[in-house]
């Protein structure tokens, strides 16, 4: 069991209803005993990206920054937009090229859609390429007869169906072990 470690969900979806953040909501339902989970909630107030800005940045950029440094792995959930990443998760991403606050850091990146790929090998690069630490068992991709996600499905429906919630525990049993396996940066 680990101990007074803390994990950050980050959807790249602002939309209500949107399935990954409904993912998000579900994974906090299961939050095992020694985690905190917390689901960032900022990302619309994060203006949008300008390198004259980056050494004063505006205060929702700080507090970006914060919630990424304080978290001992970043759970990402995102969908794919026209075959790329969304504008949202990019622009946020961009204001820490610099300041590093993924650099070594354990990340989880499912992919939550059965047919799209591009936007999430296209995720995957760009945070490799920011230094995150993306291991496999921590990415684990939804196919037609493996969801992590259904239409319309609340966060309770998701943990009411039993071959998600048990993904979804299994998903959590593999970042418990990455961070247990991290040292504190
Ligand atoms: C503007 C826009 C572009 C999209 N482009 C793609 C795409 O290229 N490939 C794909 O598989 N789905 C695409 N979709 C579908 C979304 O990925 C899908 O609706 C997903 O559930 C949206 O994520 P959310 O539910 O978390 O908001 C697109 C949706 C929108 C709104």
């Amino acid at each position: 069991m680990c101990n007074g470690k803390h994990v950050l969900g980050v959807s790249g979806s602002l939309r209500a209803a949107s399935l990954n953040t409904v993912f998000l909501r579900a994974m906090s339902l299961l939050c095992p005993v020694g985690i905190t989970f917390e689901i960032y909630d900022s990302l619309d107030k994060i203006p949008l990206f300008n390198v004259d800005d980056e050494s004063k940045p505006k205060p929702a950029v700080d507090h970006w920054r914060n919630a990424l440094s304080r978290a001992d792995l970043i759970l990402i959930a995102s969908p794919e937009y026209a075959h790329g990443v969304t504008g949202v998760i990019k622009n946020a991403l961009d204001w820490i090229v610099s300041s590093g606050e993924l650099l070594d850091k354990p990340l989880s990146l499912p992919n939550l859609s059965v047919r799209a790929h591009l936007a999430h090998s296209q995720l995957s690069e760009i945070l490799s390429v920011m230094g995150a630490v993306l291991t496999e068992e921590c990415c684990p991709r939804s196919t037609l007869d493996a969801p992590y996600t259904l239409p319309d499905a609340t966060e309770f429906a998701l943990i009411e169906n039993a071959q998600i919630c048990s993904r979804l525990n299994e998903l959590w049993r593999k970042i418990e072990l990455v961070i247990t396996n991290t040292k504190k940066l």
